[in-house]
């Protein structure tokens, strides 16, 4: 079992294992007679899956990582700068992209795609989490990641850009948990309370 666990790649793969027990456990007749909906809410998994990834990466940033480096003394901290965070950054960057694509492939299939991102009546409230998520990712692609890039050393750049470029990230990362907690509550609502 240790063996098994060890492994991030054999751990990954028995959680698939599972998944697939409990897909075709409960929804093996629906996936045959209603392949439309089985598909919308496979897709839905899949978006809350990278959001967790995206969302859970921007929280140990902020609630871990951001408040705790000052203690960390200096000597430790380019166990962080120089591993730690580019490998968070990685999957943290990746999984803000994923979750845009699934999400938006989440609207289209469930048909209101244009009716959200123009925030007709009916797909408000998701239209909303949508467009507070599309800013949130680009802070990330175009702002958090070509500052951290500087700021971690993973570009060429004088000190003053460094500390500067420090600033810039951790203040747009602030601004994605602040807009995380509006975008959340949208994106439940529309299924649990309806669209507005
Ligand atoms: C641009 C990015 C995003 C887009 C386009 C998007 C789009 C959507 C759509 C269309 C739905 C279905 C709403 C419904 O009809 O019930 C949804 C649900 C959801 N989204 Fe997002 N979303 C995005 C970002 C995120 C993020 C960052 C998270 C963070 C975890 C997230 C978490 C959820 C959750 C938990 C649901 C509810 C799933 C359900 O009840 O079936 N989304 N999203």
């Amino acid at each position: 079992m240790a063996k098994l666990l060890g492994n991030l790649t054999y751990a990954v793969l028995l959680g698939v294992v599972l998944l697939l027990v409990v897909l075709f456990g409960f929804y093996g007749d629906m996936m045959q007679q209603n392949g439309a909906q089985f598909t919308n809410g496979f897709f839905r998994f899949l978006h809350v899956l990278c959001g967790i990834m995206w969302i859970g990466l921007l929280y140990y940033f902020n609630f871990v990582q951001i408040p705790t480096m000052p203690k960390v003394p200096a000597e430790l901290k380019p166990g962080v700068s120089k591993y730690i965070a580019p490998e968070a950054l990685f999957w943290f960057r990746w999984a803000a992209a994923f979750t845009v694509l699934t999400g938006l492939i989440v609207a289209m299939l469930s048909g209101y795609l244009i009716e959200a991102l123009t925030l007709q009546p009916g797909a408000r409230v998701i239209g909303l989490g949508m467009w507070l998520a599309l800013i949130m990712a680009f802070n990330v692609w175009f702002v958090i990641w070509p500052n951290q890039k500087k700021a971690l050393g993973l570009v060429d750049a004088t000190p003053e850009v460094k500390a500067k470029a420090a600033t810039t990230a951790m203040l747009f990362s602030r601004t994605n948990t602040v807009l995380s907690l509006p975008m959340l509550y949208c994106m439940v609502s529309q299924g649990w309370l309806g669209g507005v």
